[in-house]
């Protein structure tokens, strides 16, 4: 392991069929004004609501709802939490959906009492937090973007086509969340299977840097294979409990921070679906998936040695007689089969993006370097004109 790191996650998770109860251990820890944050009614259909507001009743809380929070969360709709949660003077912000509406929790819950407009602090300026935060707990819904026990927050400003994620400290992870795998199946399957790439992508994000032995990429591979594994189950039988608990667990795992420790860490994925994300609307697994081939054939020969480990473990290439370029290919190509397999969108322009689009969302995506090879602009365009093949 490489590098001087800290670790601490502090968030308390429940997971099972019945978790939701431990809200009754978790609510008298906080005061009475809870701000019941949910996205656009999922929650009513399938009766969560009804059981989340009978445990807060139960509790003796004075509500105030928040919903309406929008996939991709907005920065109009964060103002307006913040307002909620002031005048409300909310003692707990629980969020209860997928990452959008956890994210967005997170996001009022230190802009709330920000004394500056938090779009320009928190995501134009990256600024850290020196304000109260109003602590969150989570009920998930949608599993993907593991934002049940991280600091991360995307926000949305369609105005000036930007979608940035702020990556906040411990102090602002959830104090708590509930997994309960059922409360997955409702899912549509377009969402189920997004969220399965998400937490794909999130991992390889990790896993493709770095060149030491490092027993983050063993993890990985373990995560990796156990999400193939029943992914390609779940996608088959959406209400096989088994497949969607161990993958609830593992989106869990993939971005907690544990296994970016002692790693640079890529992200350019990530940076291209969000400036795609920013024009489109699109659904955020599915910007992912459909750049992923084109920027890991970019990336592949810079970081040979990792994609041919890569095809070995993990997608069980047999490397005899082969090439290290042959064998790290036929990962790629085996990976590329499974993500078709699944129906993850693989082009583009089936999330809304034009051709005259590429030079703007070339322009919006964040350059990271932890990777085995920072693209400049050109070779950005180049990674979405080959993502519309
Ligand atoms: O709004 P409702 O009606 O609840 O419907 C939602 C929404 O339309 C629906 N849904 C959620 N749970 C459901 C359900 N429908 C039926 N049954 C259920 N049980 O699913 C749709 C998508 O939900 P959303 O929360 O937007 O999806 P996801 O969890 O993928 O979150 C996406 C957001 O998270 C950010 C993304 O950028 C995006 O803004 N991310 C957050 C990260 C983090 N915190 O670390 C990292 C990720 O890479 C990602 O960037
Ligand atoms: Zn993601």
């Amino acid at each position: 392991m490489l590098g001087n790191f800290s670790y601490c996650n502090p968030t308390k998770l429940y997971f099972g069929e019945d978790s939701l109860s431990n809200l009754r251990e978790e609510l008298p820890k906080y005061g009475k004004n809870v701000m019941l944050v949910y996205g656009g009614g999922s929650i009513k259909r399938s009766g969560i609501y009804d059981q989340v507001v009978k445990l807060l009743d139960e509790g003796g809380k004075n509500i105030f709802e928040d919903p309406g929070v929008m996939p991709n969360p907005t920065v109009e709709k964060l103002y307006e939490g913040c307002r909620i949660a002031r005048e409300n003077q909310v003692d707990l912000i629980l969020a209860v959906g997928g990452g959008s509406v956890c994210d967005y929790a997170k996001a009022v819950s230190v802009s709330a009492h920000c004394e500056e407009d938090p779009w320009e602090k928190y995501y134009l300026r990256m600024e850290d937090v020196d304000n109260r935060i109003i602590p969150v707990g989570c009920v998930l819904t949608m599993v993907g973007t593991g934002s049940e026990m991280n600091g991360g927050a995307v926000i949305t400003n369609h105005k000036t086509k930007l979608k940035i994620g702020h990556v906040f400290g411990e102090n602002v992870f959830p104090k708590f969340s509930i997994l309960n795998p059922a409360f997955t199946f409702t899912l549509p399957r377009y969402q189920m299977i997004a969220g399965f790439y998400d937490i794909m992508s999130h991992i390889l994000e990790q896993y493709f840097s770095g060149e030491d032995d490092n027993t983050s990429d063993y993890i990985m591979e373990g995560l990796l294979k156990s999400l193939i594994h029943s992914a390609r189950i779940a996608a088959e039988h959406p209400t096989d409990y088994e497949a969607r608990s161990n993958i609830m667990w593992i989106a869990t795992w993939a971005l907690n921070t544990l296994v970016a420790k002692g790693k640079t860490t890529d992200w350019m994925v990530h940076m291209i679906g969000q400036s795609i994300g920013a024009y489109t609307d699109a659904t955020h697994g599915m910007t992912l998936s459909a750049v992923s081939m084109a920027y890991y054939r970019f990336i592949m020969p810079y970081g040979l040695a990792k994609f041919r480990r890569f095809a070995v473990n993990v997608w069980d290439v047999n490397p005899e007689g082969q090439s290290d370029e042959a064998v790290a290919e036929e990962g790629l190509v085996r990976m590329e089969r499974y993500m078709r397999e699944l129906g993850l969108v693989m082009d583009i322009r089936e999330l809304g993006v034009t051709e005259e689009m590429l030079d703007g969302i070339a322009a919006g995506t964040f350059a990271m370097d932890g990777g085995y090879r920072a693209p400049d602009h050109d070779e950005i365009v180049e990674i979405l004109k080959a993502s519309m093949a």
